[in-house]
């Protein structure tokens, strides 16, 4: 089964998350975490962006052993000499190089003409080469670029050296099957694409980050790129937890691997979230409080009997605690008669009726029912006699 590279860049697109600042201490610590993840690419920053981040990107270089350290780098010299200061101890380094391609980033942005981009694409391209092994070239806004003319960038790079292609949908623009449809173009058209790893980039404005990614791996896509807990610039990135349990539950459907430690998926959230100040919503995918839990008396009627009923993964798998049948108003005679035993307090089926009554009437006052809440119910009726 072909195997998909996860590169995070947590700590490079992830830091651009406004409010966020990350120490490099806390870099660090998160890159450690990443590595016993099983991540394959870390970018650890932009070198050229700020003297701090050069020196966090280095740090972070000379700590992991197992795992390929990249930063971000524009289309300049002197922000690819800064990488390789950052990186030259790295086991594993890697240049990850762009520059925009779209007609609006082209004309407004940049003011430089398609055959300028061409240009410096090709000059940049050969000078991070002569330094890094491995060179990974973006085109930003590739979403909203002509076919033609990123079939051309795309094949310009491949031409200097590239060895993997990123198409990066910079403002999360495009629907999956749009998204799909340039990597099939860039296979059919770019001579000698077969060289190369083709990776996937989403942002998430339009909340598709995660799905666009995952019908980039449907293409044949070697290498998806995201960040934990899904931070970074406006609405995000795609959130990689997410694109990898897809990936694991629908093995199935996709026919592809990662090298990730599923187990320390709810460790690095909560790493993340910590360190960036960034809370996880309750009800997110995988790594939310309620991403295993269940309410309704039917939901947990059914887990009850078995797991799978309501649970497509166990919460084990991605090392979150185990699943919860929380009491409210929803919930059924059945997990509440399980909640009394499991809080020392067996009761008939004869006293559990009149329990049962009384818990629904407090569920219909109380948002939430505590364990507090409900040995008092108990130790009432026990008072009563
Ligand atoms: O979203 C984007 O286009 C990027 C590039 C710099 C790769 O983050
Ligand atoms: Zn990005």
């Amino acid at each position: 089964m072909d195997q998909i590279q996860i590169f995070d860049t947590t700590l490079r697109d992830g830091e651009q998350s406004p409010g966020v600042n990350l120490s490099t201490e806390e870099k660090i610590e998160i890159a450690l975490q990443l590595e016993r993840l099983g991540i394959d690419i870390i970018e650890a920053g932009f070198a050229a962006a700020s003297p701090g981040d050069l020196y966090s990107i280095q740090q972070i270089a000379n700590r992991l052993k197992e795992v390929s350290v990249c930063s971000l780098s524009r289309c300049v010299k002197s922000d690819i000499d800064k990488a390789w200061e950052a990186l030259r101890e790295a086991a594993y380094p890697r240049l990850h190089i762009f520059i925009s391609t779209s007609p609006i980033h082209r004309e407004y942005k940049l003011r430089m003409s398609k055959e300028q981009i061409l240009e410096s694409v090709d000059e940049m391209v050969r000078y991070g080469k002569s330094r890094f092994p491995i060179v990974q070239f973006s085109a930003e806004d590739a979403g909203r670029t002509e076919i033609d003319y990123l079939c051309a960038v795309v094949d310009q790079a491949i031409r200097a050296g590239a060895d993997v292609i990123n198409i990066p949908d910079t403002v999360g623009y495009l629907y999956p099957d749009e998204y799909a449809e340039i990597f099939i173009q860039l296979q059919k058209r770019v001579p000698n694409i077969d060289r190369v790893i083709l990776s996937a980039h989403c942002h998430d404005d339009l909340g598709m980050a995660v799905v666009n990614s995952l019908a980039a791996v449907r293409t044949g896509v070697r290498q998806i790129e995201g960040t934990i807990n899904g931070i970074g610039e406006r609405a995000g990135n795609a959130a990689l937890e997410e694109v990898i349990m897809a990936i694991k539950t629908r093995e199935d459907f996709f026919q592809k691997k990662t090298s990730i430690r599923h187990s320390e998926i709810a460790r690095t959230s909560r790493l993340v979230s910590k360190f960036t100040g960034m809370f996880v919503q309750k009800n997110k995918a995988i790594v939310g409080d309620n991403a295993f839990a269940h309410e309704s008396g039917i939901h947990q009627d059914g887990m009850l009997k078995n797991k799978e009923t309501y649970e497509i993964m166990t919460p084990e798998t991605v090392g979150m605690d185990e699943s919860l049948l929380v009491l409210g108003k929803h919930s059924g005679r059945h997990a509440f008669k399980k909640r009394l035993e499991e809080l020392g307090y067996p009761q008939s089926d004869e006293q559990i009726n009149v329990l049962f009554t009384r818990f629904k009437e407090l569920a219909d006052r109380k948002k939430e029912i505590t364990e507090e809440d409900i040995i008092a119910l108990v130790e009432e009726k026990i008072g009563e006699g």
